[in-house]
């Protein structure tokens, strides 16, 4: 029998939630709503739609959906380099930001190197560097934020990378610039520091750390954005990452020839043009975010102020049992640890309802 290696086997799976309509199907509820994945409820920018339209209507054969996408993804690629002031080939396009995680510890780690990863943060990392058969070093969070000093103190002789969320999914919080600063001053050259800014969009606190400024310097650094989230493309699995030229064409050598297809980069091109949807997104992330501060707090249930489009609410309670109760009244969250779930913000009717169903299910 044909079996993984030890450390394939040992990875834990991420666990998908079940699609909407089963959920609702297996407990007998209707008109539920999904506050699990941090996805933008306003949906994708209007530009956005119109141009997957147009394109999957074009009559013109030489650009359908019959061919292969633009595996260089080049009008992207320029649009990004104009909007972020980078060369086109200090840029890689994934297949999701997730796919970019992947494609970095597979360039980059060998059994039994090490990468230093927070804990709890984003899962993926600690599975990708499994993955390689490398060994992720775990550094519990401070005050549910990133102990960078922590992580400093961690990096061996054996350590190749270091992954920092930025804001941290699922606490939503952020790592500023005189600590991310000193950070990177403490890290030698030989160490990929992969800074994930999947929700880069949503930080308003102007001490956010400036990521950038390192890339421009010139260290290992990969900076992670997506289309994911404020973009509200997350079904169409497009994102990117920044990196010096050297580390992206490593990169690409292990880059299917096509992992963003034609639909995503119209979409994700179309996207970056629309501002007034992003400010939209921002405003209504920031308007949720304060009804739901001030209900939570009126309910007396303890929450970490966040920098995202999520808040984690640590529980004195089991979290299934929450999750599943709060199921029950028509509300998807994600429990993410034993006390702890994760809920994200979403429209004000949404958000209402959330707090109609917390209340509802603390009473119980
Ligand atoms: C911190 C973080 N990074 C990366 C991702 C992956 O996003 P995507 O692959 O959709 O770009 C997520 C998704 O939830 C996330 O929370």
């Amino acid at each position: 029998m044909i079996t993984p290696p030890d450390y394939i086997s040992s990875i834990k799976p991420y666990v998908p939630g079940k699609p909407i309509e089963e959920l609702e199907r297996e407990i007998g509820i209707r008109d539920s709503i999904k506050l699990a994945s941090n996805e933008n409820p306003i949906g994708p920018s209007i530009m956005a739609i119109k141009a997957v339209l147009e394109s999957l209507m074009s009559p013109d054969p030489s650009n359908s959906i019959n061919r292969y996408p633009d595996g260089s993804a080049y009008y992207i690629k320029k649009a990004l380099s104009e909007k972020l002031s980078v060369r086109e080939d200090e840029i890689i396009l994934g297949n999701g930001s997730n796919e970019l995680i992947d494609i970095a510890a597979r360039t980059f780690l060998k059994p039994w190197d090490e990468a230093v990863v927070a804990n709890p943060s984003f899962i993926i990392y600690a599975m990708s560097v499994q993955a390689m058969g490398g060994m992720p070093i775990q550094v519990p969070l401070k005050n549910y934020t990133h102990d960078l000093d922590a992580m400093a103190d961690a990096v061996t002789s054996k350590t190749k990378m270091l992954f920092i969320a930025n804001p941290n999914n699922p606490t939503g919080t952020i790592n500023k610039k005189d600590e991310f600063d000193r950070l990177m001053d403490r890290i030698p050259d030989g160490i990929l520091v992969v800074a994930d800014e999947a929700y880069y969009e949503y930080v308003t606190d102007q001490e956010y750390a400036d990521s950038m400024k390192h890339f421009r310097t010139g260290r290992d650094i990969l900076i992670l954005r997506t289309f994911s989230k404020i973009y509200g493309l997350a079904g169409l699995r497009i994102g990117y990452g920044i990196a010096r030229q050297d580390i992206i064409s490593e990169m690409n050598k292990l880059r299917p020839p096509f992992n963003t297809n034609s639909l995503a980069q119209k979409a994700a091109l179309y996207a970056l043009k629309d501002d007034d949807h992003l400010r939209c997104s921002r405003e209504i992330n920031e308007q949720g975010k304060r009804y739901l501060y001030r209900e939570l707090d009126s309910i007396g249930l303890k929450y970490v102020s966040t920098e995202a489009n999520f808040i984690y609410i640590p529980l004195e309670r089991d979290s299934n049992v929450f999750y599943n109760t709060l199921l029950k009244h028509g509300v998807i969250v994600r429990p993410v640890g034993p006390k702890e779930i994760r809920v994200t913000i979403g429209l004000p009717k949404e958000n209402k309802r959330f707090v109609e169903a917390l209340k509802a299910v603390i009473s119980e």
